[in-house]
């Protein structure tokens, strides 16, 4: 089901909440308006976001022969099987279950022809993004994290992950760099200013950029429409549109 799809690339981090579904989205997003063909696996099972972020109403469709097929929400292909399980059962899928749901949806989504598929996992190195980097040949992971110390621990156990593994390690991505003041119109710098920056640094492994903090972001979000797709002009659109020009050129 994957041979046709150009680039896999999954989105991680050692911290939860630190931005991840955020970038996938709009990562995602932004390759779409560039005239990519894209699509998103949902690999979070006991938190997805998809369904929300691109204003999705059911899980992805599921047919007689066992194949998934993937929804359409503003030219992105999304597949996510989040109604299928109720967020009060999410116990239910530890395990060998969710490594075998993981596989069912490596296997089973049809995709098509795609020229990038976004990965979006959930924190940690568990379970599921071992059976993702075991099913599946990853062109590379992307890691996010936020500026400040204690996530940019947990972010060195992300990179460890993938560095045993052999994934390349496309990049960082700082998330939540700094607050754009509509006030005072100065950037503050609430969690720390460029750690993850640092890091890159210090790892030898690109920055592939820096996102703010902004309203428009977490409202994307919420309403279904990505930031990029919903404030085009904002900073942190032009930031993943930046970034998705030099994924997909890369
Ligand atoms: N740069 C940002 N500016 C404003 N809000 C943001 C930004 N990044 C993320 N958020 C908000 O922070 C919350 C957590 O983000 P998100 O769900 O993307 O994180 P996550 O890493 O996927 O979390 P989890 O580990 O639970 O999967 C969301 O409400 C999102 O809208
Ligand atoms: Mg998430
Ligand atoms: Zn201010």
């Amino acid at each position: 089901m994957l041979s046709q799809v150009k680039k896999i690339i999954a989105i991680a981090s050692g911290k939860g909440g630190v931005g991840k579904s955020t970038v996938t989205a709009n990562l995602a997003m932004a390759a779409a308006l560039e005239g990519k063909s894209v699509g998103i696996l949902d690999a979070d099972l006991y938190g997805p976001s998809m369904g929300i972020m691109f204003g999705l109403s059911g899980a992805s469709e599921l047919h007689e022969n066992g194949h998934i097929i993937p929804t359409f929400s503003h030219g992105v292909k999304v597949a996510t099987l989040a109604q299928l399980f109720p967020a009060d059962k999410a116990n239910v899928w530890r395990g060998p279950r969710a490594a075998a749901l993981v596989n069912n949806l490596l296997n089973f989504v049809h995709w098509g022809n795609l020229d990038m598929l976004f990965i979006d996992l959930p924190p940690g190195t568990g379970d599921i993004q071992l059976s993702i980097i075991q099913g599946c040949k990853l062109t590379g992971a992307i890691i996010v994290c936020t500026p400040q110390t204690v996530a940019l621990a947990d972010c060195l156990k992300g990179i460890d992950l993938f560095r045993e593994t052999k994934v390349p390690i496309l990049g960082l991505i700082e998330n939540m760099s700094g607050f754009i003041c509509d006030n005072c119109e100065k950037e503050h710098f609430i969690f720390g200013k460029n750690g993850a920056k640092d890091l890159a640094e210090k790892l030898g492994v690109p920055l592939l950029g820096q996102i703010p903090i902004e309203a428009s972001l977490m409202q994307g979000g919420e309403n279904g429409v990505p930031a990029v797709l919903a404030n085009p002009n904002s900073v942190s659109a032009r930031a993943f549109g930046e970034m998705a020009v030099s994924l997909g050129d890369s």
